[in-house]
């Protein structure tokens, strides 16, 4: 038995100078370290992220958090087997008690339950991946490039979040990567030319921000264009995260896209023209949160992936209502959106078991730490989504890149599950 010894935390900052927390849990042979992920797009139901308030960090530390962990979470692990990821989690789900982790904060539960992963991993000596998904983990994830930004994630006016390029037809991972780089450099210089120099600036996720442009079709154009110059046709669909929710008028019950009111039926006709004209593969949150009919009615009529982020925040239980009811066909697999590793596997394995996608996905707020990569590996997920640039994004590219090189029976996933 590889018995938990200790689980401490320390408050570190993420990509946006914020704060969050590195957990540690170690047994006498080996130690997992793992950093939480922040959302600021978050879902109205996701796990509570525990703040201190106050004036220390805007409000926005986590030594309360912290806390947690070294005081409450921790006497209750320590002297259990690593390798019971489960039991683990189902502990602390316990000592929490709450339908959103508000007692002990999302945050804390995290962090203890991704150490905990990453300790049993390097216990048994297998790569993260290996240890999540068995002998047969091999897929590489095709990744969705969030190259111009818009809605939560940039100041522009875009109202849709994300304007995503997908290398369905690379060869590769690799190719992947680099066909994706050539494109974003292409549509750096295109952008700086049609929209001002200041649309190189990038938004949380390392994607552009071109300042005036409003329309999502005009970014989707502009996509298509870059590809079009480097002769990449045949090697990208497009996608987006809509992340709808944030321009939705609860008492009007419409969204304001472009200066304009749309009821949920307009919005549905508004992406069946879009679909029709632009090779979208993929789209993400294209409804509100709590819309589970409309997201009914909008995966019936559009032939396309729909994912729920927001929607099912992956919590089984709400997953499990989509499923009944047919709304969306994929998930947005984020942990700390739920909590716990076992909780967000649970999620997965019941969206592959009914036929629904799932996408790895990070947070806006990120750190290097690169267990993300493993697990779009380890899940065979065939998706992940991790935005563009800066550090706390390549370097999850940079892990995969390292799985192929070292795994030869590794292999890309190519297209999308059923949307080729
Ligand atoms: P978040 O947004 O990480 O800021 O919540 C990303 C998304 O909506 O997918
Ligand atoms: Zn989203």
């Amino acid at each position: 038995m590889a018995e938990i010894k200790r689980v401490e935390a320390t408050e570190i900052l993420d990509c946006r100078l914020e704060p969050t927390l590195r957990v540690t849990v170690a047994t006498d042979k080996t130690v997992g370290r793992a950093d939480v992920p922040c959302g600021r797009s978050r879902g109205r139901h996701e796990a509570v992220d525990l703040r201190d308030g106050g004036d220390r960090y805007d409000g926005l530390g986590v030594q309360s958090a912290v806390e947690n962990v070294e005081e409450r979470i921790a006497p209750v692990l320590i002297g259990h087997d690593v390798l019971q990821q489960r039991l683990l989690d189902e502990l602390m789900i316990e000592l929490d008690g709450t339908p959103q982790k508000s007692n002990l904060g999302g945050n804390a539960t995290t962090g203890v339950s991704l150490a905990i992963l990453k300790c049993a991993a390097n216990d048994r000596e297998v790569p993260l991946y290996k240890y999540i998904g068995g002998a047969n983990a091999h897929t590489l994830p095709v990744p969705f490039f969030d190259l111009i930004e818009g809605g939560e994630l940039a100041a522009g006016e875009l109202a849709f979040q994300e304007h995503q390029i997908v290398p369905t037809g690379a060869e590769s991972f690799s190719d992947a990567v680099q066909i994706s780089a050539e494109v974003y450099y292409e549509l750096g210089d295109q952008l700086a030319a049609n929209y001002g120099v200041r649309s190189r600036n990038v938004g949380f996720e390392g994607g552009y921000t071109p300042g005036d442009m409003a329309d999502p079709r005009d970014a989707f154009e502009a996509e298509l264009q870059a590809i079009a110059e480097l002769g990449y046709e045949d090697k990208f669909m497009l996608a987006a995260d809509v992340a709808a929710t944030h321009f939705y008028d609860e008492d009007a019950e419409t969204y304001e896209l472009m200066g304009k009111a749309y009821t949920r039926g307009e919005l549905i006709d508004f992406y069946e023209k879009l679909t029709d004209t632009y090779p979208i593969v993929s789209l993400e949150d294209p409804l509100g949160e709590a819309d589970f009919d409309g997201f009914q009615t909008l995966t019936d009529a559009l032939d396309i992936q729909v994912i729920g982020d927001d929607l099912f925040v992956t919590d089984p239980d709400r997953l499990q209502h989509g499923i009944d009811q047919g709304a969306a066909n994929a998930l947005l697999l984020k942990v700390n959106q739920v909590g716990t590793v076992t909780e967000a596997l649970d999620a997965a394995s019941m969206a592959f078991r009914h036929g629904y996608g799932v996408q790895v996905s990070e947070r806006s707020g990120q750190t290097p730490d690169t267990w993300l990569a493993d697990l779009a590996v380890g899940l065979d997920a065939g998706q992940i989504k991790t935005g563009v640039t800066r550090s706390e994004r390549t370097e999850q590219y940079n892990r995969i890149l390292e799985i192929e090189s070292n795994d030869t029976g590794s292999e890309y996933a190519a297209g999308l599950p059923g949307y080729q």
